[in-house]
């Protein structure tokens, strides 16, 4: 019988720790559910100390969260515990994770602390973290460059203190998976009462081997692996959960492990952060790539064609990416459109799949055929999840190369208020960026924009990326159009969508009329509350 290995998914708060990947309230509450739905077993929600924010969306996804055990981070410190209790309390299973590190230049140079003390700290504060919730994750940070006997000693004394996981991180990425794998093996023997805790590793990809360290550690005997969607995290990232999941069970064959993740779904979970954080996927990625299941050379085709498993070693389907059975068109029936959104992971009950159906209709209009990518794009672009607190109504511009462009923009309010501004700027979209600025009278830093066509031909879609910065928080917007200025403005719109509930969220003002007064006190509270 192979061993069951738990998924501990930290997308939500190692991940949204890469550069330009935060998420707001609604967006991680999105990407919980679909983690709920993948079926991972802990999901590391965020680090409450960090902000009221975080602390905010942890205790939001601990109320919702039901299937999964709801993880919260916290230094070896009284106060960051504090924190991630009041977050998690609300969960059905709470977990609080807490770390020190380990490795003599982090406990000399950071810390400043002696190994004896750095013991002491541990055990200390695991038995405070142990007093409030049943549940404890102690964790050693740089592990893999600490010294494997001061490993065990703190491994046992954190799990005489009540710890019930206990985990190895790669923090800087360093380690080798064979060299891994014998640090596994050396700190499980070390432990006396290892039998007693979860033992976990979390590696992190700086020179490409985190999946293979964390494969290594699995072989090694590692109950748990700790990893993100798309392997998003702090610097290269993290080990990818989907990389990890189709390992197992793709090479089910040679590994005496397996685990709980509904493989079907990862592509949909895949999207949908890449979505939520504008951190896109690179082509050639394994598993979730565009082209990861694409077959170019002659030869290929021809043997996948005669028989698929000639170049596939698993199946897009096992991953949840439909091959394209049936091409929806305009002529496409409500059913197959409803089956379609289904298998691409969107179950957005009746009255947003009929909004959608239409939009689907007006498109397939304009282009002849809809691939699986325009209904993803639209899916998510034009039936928003969140309550938006303004709606594109409509946009006039006047552009040329040799006039200043123009744009007048006019959205609608949550409350029903229309606004309309003009502004000039460089570019029609630059010039509708400035109207809407004016319109919710705030001014966030375009940080980031992107424009892509969703799929090839004239007739495609332009699927449009922003990211914006208020203070120190980056927000995503999304959107899609068949006119690229009008994707532009809808993510644009999306991103201010997302800051206002935000700033909803922690109960700063709302959707604001034009005012530069109220501007500058907004971004100030807005900075102090992150
Ligand atoms: O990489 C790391 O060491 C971490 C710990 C907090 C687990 O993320
Ligand atoms: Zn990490």
């Amino acid at each position: 019988m192979a061993r069951e290995i738990a998924i501990f998914d930290t997308t939500l708060r190692d991940g949204e720790q890469a550069p330009g990947c935060s998420m707001n309230l609604g967006e991680k509450l999105e990407v919980a559910r679909q983690l709920e739905k993948l079926g991972v077993d802990v999901i590391e929600a965020g680090f409450p100390i960090a902000s009221p924010g975080d602390l905010a969306s942890v205790r939001e996804i601990a109320r919702q969260v039901r299937l999964c055990a709801v993880a919260g981070l916290a230094r070896a410190v009284p106060g960051d515990i504090d924190a991630a209790w009041e977050a998690l309390r609300p969960a059905e299973r709470p977990r609080i994770h807490t770390f020190i590190a380990t490795s003599p230049v982090h406990m000399e140079y950071k810390l400043r602390m002696k190994p004896d003390e750095v013991v002491e700290q541990a055990v200390a504060m695991v038995r405070y973290a142990r007093k409030l919730c049943p549940d404890v994750e102690f964790s050693a940070e740089d592990a893999s460059r600490s010294d494997p006997d001061f490993l065990c000693r703190i491994f046992q004394a954190a799990i005489e203190a009540g710890a019930s996981t206990v985990n190895l991180p790669d923090t800087v990425g360093y380690a080798l998976p064979r060299q891994f794998g014998d640090l596994v093996r050396r700190v499980k023997a070390g432990v006396p009462d290892m039998g007693k805790a979860v033992f976990s590793v979390h590696c992190h990809d700086d020179l490409g081997l985190a999946v293979a360290n964390s494969l290594a550690a699995v072989e090694a005997g590692a109950d748990q692996v700790e990893c993100t969607v798309n392997g998003i995290g702090e610097r290269a990232g993290n080990a990818s959960l989907e990389e990890i999941a189709m390992i197992l069970r793709t090479r089910a064959d040679s590994l005496d492990a397996r685990c709980r993740i509904d493989t079907t779904r990862i592509y949909a979970a895949s999207r949908l952060v890449v979505q939520v954080t504008g951190c896109r996927v690179q082509p050639n990625k394994a598993v979730v790539g565009e082209n990861a299941f694409a077959h170019e050379s002659g030869i290929h085709q021809h043997g996948v064609l005669a028989r698929a498993d000639t170049y596939e070693i698993m199946t897009p389907e096992s991953v949840g990416l439909p091959r394209n059975k049936m091409v929806l068109g305009k002529h496409s029936g409500r059913h197959a459109f409803d089956d379609r959104l289904a298998e691409l992971g969107f179950h957005l009950g009746p009255a947003r799949t009929a909004e959608l159906f239409k939009a689907f209709k007006a498109l397939a209009d304009k282009k002849k055929t809809v691939s699986d990518r325009d209904i993803e794009a639209l899916a998510r672009g034009w039936a928003p999840d969140r309550k938006a607190a303004w709606k594109l109504e409509r946009f006039i511009i006047n552009s040329g190369n040799s006039i200043t462009s123009t744009s007048a923009v006019s959205l609608a309010s949550r409350d029903g208020r229309k606004e309309e501004r003009v502004a000039t700027g460089d570019g029609p979209i630059d010039a509708s960026f400035k109207a809407i600025d004016k319109i919710v009278g705030r001014d966030p830093v375009l940080e980031d924009f992107s424009l892509d066509s969703v799929t090839g031909g004239k007739d495609a879609q332009g699927e449009a990326h922003v990211r914006v910065r208020l203070g120190d928080r980056a927000y995503n917007g999304h959107g899609v159009s068949t006119d690229v200025i009008e994707a532009s403005v809808r993510a644009y719109i999306d991103a201010i969508n997302a800051m206002a509930e935000d700033l909803d969220a922690e109960g700063g003002p709302g959707p604001s009329s034009a005012g530069a007064e109220e501007d500058a006190d907004g971004q100030a509270s807005a900075r102090n509350a992150s």
